[in-house]
C-alpha cells in the first residue's frame, strides 16, 4: 500500500480476469446501527472495512454495544432500545451513512431517556447539511442544537419532551439519506402508537430507501410503504437480531470495474464477484446505464462479467436521479464515447463528499474533455483528435473522484487518443479511497493489463553497503511500487551452490543452476522472506559467506544472462523499483528514474559493522573495509556488466545523510521528473 501523496498510473491496455468486491458501505453502516439498537446478538459477515464503518463501530462501542471483530466479521450485542451511556462525544469523520442515522436515533433516545451527545466530524462534515433532518425532530420534541452554523454539524442533543401524534415531516428532494434516518430510528419510540412519516417535496434516491425497508425488515420491522410520500411504522415495532446477517458487496464500487470491462474487457471479461442481478442495492441499475453505452454484461445472483461490446462507447442522454453515486463513472466513461454525454437530475452531487458536479467538471477537463455544468446536469464532450493531456488530478477527499480517475488511466484505448502518445494520469491523496473501497487500486491493477515497456521503473544501483537495498525498499513501499532486490538472486545462487557442492569457479554448474530459478526451482519474495521450494531463506541468504559467494558467481556471463529474464518479469504494475549493479545500464536501460548510490569506504563499513553488531554477530572494522574494497575493484572490474553508473545516473553520495534524506531527495526527483517520459528508446 503506497503512502505518497499521490499514485501515478501507468497507461492500461486492457482489462479482465476477477475481482472480489468489499462489502457495500450503506449496507453496512445501516446494518451496524440496525444491530447496534436491537435485542441480542447479531453476527455480520462480509462488513466493509473503511473509515466510514469505523467510525460507526467506534460510536456504538462508545455507546455501550458488545463488539468482538474477526476479521469482516463482528459480533454486536445491541442496546435493546435501551440506553446504556447517558453522555458521549462521537466524530464521525465524513460519514454521512453514520451521521444521519445517529442524529436521529440519539436525538429519540435522548428525549425520552435522557442524555447529551454530541455529533462531529472533519470540516467538509461540517459544510454538507442536515438541517431538513434537525427541521423534522425539533417538532417532535427533540432538543438539538447546531453549536456551529444552523443546519449544519456539530449537533448537540440533548433530551426534550416527545410528541408523537401528528405525522412527522421529512423533506425528500436534498438527500434521501434524512428519510433513511428517521426510518431506521423511529421504532424506538414506536411503542404506544403508530408512526407516519410524510415526504415533502419529491423523494430522490428512492433506491436507497429500498435498502433500508429491506434491512428494517430482517430486523423485524415492516414499513409500510404508502407510494414514496408517506411511509407508517407499525405501532410496537421492535427490532430483533436476524441472528446472523451476510453484507453484499458495494454495487457503487462494481461500477468502476464495470467501466473497465466496457472500456478495456477483450479477450478476457472482468468478472466481478460479490454482487450480481439479485442485488438490493439500486446503484446495480448501473448496468443498464453501462449497456446503453456499449457494454456487454452477464449475470448470475452473485456475480457480473463485462466486456466490450460497442466501441467507441454510445454517448447517451440519461436520467441518473436513481443511480447518483454510479452515475459518476459514466461522466468518465463518456471519455471513451463518441458524441456528447449528459447526466441530468443530479443536483445531489453537489452535497456529497464534495460538490461532485464542479469538482468532476474541473478534473475532466485538466484532461482535455470540454465539460458544461449546471445546478443539477453535467454534459462531458471527450478530448479531441490528440488533445488529451497529462494531468495530476484532485481528489476532494472523495473516494469516488479518485476510483473514476483511474478509468482515465486507459487512455490510449481512447478513439481521439493520439497513437503512441499515452497521457500520465497521477491521482492526488489516493488514500481517499479508505472511504469504502481501501485495496481498490490494488484490485485495480488485479484485473488491468499494460505493455512492460510502459511501467515506469526507478532504478537504484551502487556498490556493496551503500544503502541502496533500504533506499529501494522505502521508494517502493511509499510509492505502492513492485520491488526487486536483484542482489537476492545472486545470493539465492550463491547458497544452492554452496549447499549442493557446486564449485563457485564452475561457469557451466553455475549458469545450469541459474537457469532454474524461477522454474524448476521455485521462488517468490514476500518482503524480507524469500521462499526457495518452499523454504524461507530470507535470512540465510544475507550471510556475509553467502554475499562472497554471490559476488564470485556474479561474475561470470552465463550467470548473468540466466537472471536476466527472471529480472525483468519484476515489472509490474503499477511501477517497479529495482535495486542492484546493473539496473539501469543492463536490466533496465529504459527506466524512468537512474539512481546511482555511493558512500565513502569508511562510512559504509561503518553502516555495515553496526548492521552486524546490532544482529549479534562480532564483527572488526578493518577486515570489513578491505572486503568492501576487494569487492568493489571485483564489481568494477568483471567483464560482463561492470559496477559503473549509467551515463543518465543521477549520482548521490548519501554518506553524510541519513536514510529519509535520501528517501526524499529521490522522491523529490521524481516528483520534479512528472510527468515521465516511460517509453524510452
Ligand atoms: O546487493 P547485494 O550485496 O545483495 O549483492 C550480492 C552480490 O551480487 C554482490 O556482490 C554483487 C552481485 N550483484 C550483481 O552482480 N548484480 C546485481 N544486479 C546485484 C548483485
Amino acid at each position: 500500500m503506497y503512502t505518497t501523496a499521490f499514485l501515478d498510473l501507468p497507461p492500461l491496455l486492457s482489462a479482465g480476469g476477477t475481482v472480489r468486491l468489499p462489502g457495500s458501505k450503506s449496507i453496512s453502516n445501516r446494518v451496524l446501527l440496525l444491530a447496534g439498537l436491537s435485542e441480542g446478538t447479531t453476527v455480520v459477515h462480509d462488513l466493509l472495512a473503511s473509515d466510514d464503518t469505523r467510525v460507526m463501530l467506534e460510536s456504538l462501542r462508545a455507546l455501550g454495544c458488545d463488539l468482538d471483530q474477526d476479521g469482516d466479521t463482528v459480533r454486536i450485542t445491541g442496546l435493546a432500545g435501551k440506553l446504556s451511556v447517558l453522555q458521549a462525544d462521537l466524530f464521525l469523520g465524513n460519514a454521512g451513512t453514520a451521521m444521519r442515522p445517529l442524529t436521529a436515533a440519539l436525538a429519540l433516545l435522548s428525549a425520552t431517556q435522557g442524555g447529551v451527545f454530541t455529533l462531529s466530524g472533519v470540516p467538509r462534515m461540517h459544510e454538507r447539511p442536515i438541517g431538513d433532518l434537525v427541521d423534522a425532530l425539533r417538532p417532535l420534541g427533540c432538543h438539538i442544537e447546531c453549536t456551529g452554523k444552523e443546519g449544519y454539524p456539530p449537533l448537540r442533543l440533548a433530551g426534550g419532551q416527545l410528541k408523537l401524534s401528528a405525522p412527522i415531516k421529512v423533506r425528500g428532494d436534498v438527500s434521501s439519506q434524512f428519510l433513511t434516518a428517521l426510518l431506521l430510528a423511529l421504532p424506538l419510540v414506536s411503542q404506544d402508537q403508530a408512526l407516519t412519516i410524510e415526504v415533502v417535496g419529491e423523494l430522490i434516491s428512492k433506491p436507497y430507501i429500498e435498502i433500508t425497508l429491506n434491512l428494517l425488515a430482517r430486523f423485524g420491522i415492516k414499513v409500510e410503504r404508502q407510494g414514496w410520500e408517506r411511509f407508517v411504522i407499525p405501532q410496537g415495532s421492535r427490532y430483533q437480531s436476524p441472528g446472523e446477517i451476510h453484507v453484499e458487496a458495494d454495487a457503487s464500487s462494481a461500477s468502476y470495474f464495470i467501466a473497465a470491462g466496457a472500456i478495456a474487457g477483450r479477450a478476457t471479461p472482468v468478472r466481478i464477484e460479490g454482487v450480481g442481478e439479485a442485488s438490493i442495492q439500486g446503484d446495480i441499475r448501473f448496468i443498464e446505464a453501462a449497456q446503453a453505452m456499449g457494454a456487454q454484461v452477464t449475470s448470475g445472483p452473485n456475480w457480473l462479467e463485462v466486456r466490450r461490446g460497442d466501441w467507441p462507447l454510445q454517448a447517451v442522454d440519461m436520467d441518473c436521479n436513481h443511480i447518483p453515486d454510479a452515475a459518476m463513472t459514466l461522466a468518465v466513461m463518456a471519455l471513451y464515447a463518441q458524441g456528447t454525454t449528459r447526466l441530468r437530475n443530479i443536483a445531489s452531487w453537489r452535497v456529497k463528499e464534495t460538490d461532485r458536479i464542479a469538482a468532476m467538471a474541473c478534473e475532466l477537463r485538466k484532461l482535455g474533455a470540454t465539460v458544461v455544468e449546471g445546478q443539477d446536469f453535467i454534459e462531458i464532450t471527450p478530448p479531441a483528435a490528440g488533445q488529451w493531456q497529462h494531468a495530476s488530478i484532485h481528489t476532494y477527499d472523495d473516494h469516488r473522484m479518485a476510483m473514476c480517475f483511474s478509468l482515465a488511466a486507459f487512455n490510449p484505448l481512447a478513439p481521439t487518443a493520439t497513437d503512441g502518445k499515452p497521457v500520465s494520469v497521477r491521482i492526488e491523496d489516493p488514500r481517499c479511497v479508505g472511504k469504502t473501497f481501501p485495496d481498490y487500486f490494488e484490485s485495480l491493477f488485479q484485473v488491468a493489463q499494460t505493455n512492460p515497456d510502459l511501467i515506469p521503473v526507478i532504478t537504484v544501483d551502487g556498490p556493496t553497503a551503500s544503502g541502496k537495498g533500504t533506499l529501494a525498499s522505502a521508494l517502493a513501499t511509499r510509492l505502492g511500487y513492485q520491488f526487486l532486490d536483484s542482489g537476492s538472486l545472486y545470493r539465492v545462487t550463491g547458497l544452492l551452490a554452496t549447499e549442493r557442492g557446486i564449485s563457485l569457479d564452475d561457469a557451466e554448474a553455475l549458469e545450469a543452476l541459474a537457469r532454474q530459478l524461477g522454474y524448476a526451482i521455485s521462488l517468490r519474495f514476500d518482503r524480507e522472506h524469500i521462499w526457495v521450494d518452499q523454504r524461507d531463506v530470507g535470512e540465510l541468504v544475507r550471510r556475509e559467506d553467502i554475499g562472497q559467494a554471490a559476488s564470485r558467481v556474479s561474475v561470470f556471463p552465463g550467470v548473468r544472462q540466466a537472471l536476466v529474464e527472471l529480472q525483468k518479469a519484476f515489472r509490474g504494475l503499477p511501477g517497479l523499483v529495482a535495486d542492484g549493479r546493473d539496473m539501469g545500464t543492463v536490466i533496465f536501460p529504459d527506466a524512468a528514474l537512474k539512481v546511482f548510490l555511493t558512500a565513502s569506504v569508511k562510512e559504509r563499513a561503518e553502516r555495515r559493522y553496526n548492521q552486524l553488531i546490532s544482529k549479534g554477530i562480532s564483527a572488526n572494522l578493518d577486515e570489513i573495509c578491505a572486503d568492501l574494497e576487494a569487492r568493489d575493484l571485483r564489481d568494477r572490474t568483471r567483464a560482463v556488466s561492470p559496477l559503473v553508473p549509467a551515463p543518465d545516473a543521477q549520482k548521490i553520495d548519501n554518506s553524510a545523510w541519513t536514510i529519509e534524506q535520501s528517501v526524499e531527495t529521490v522522491l523529490g526527483m521524481w516528483v520534479a521528473g512528472w510527468p515521465h517520459v516511460i517509453v524510452r528508446h
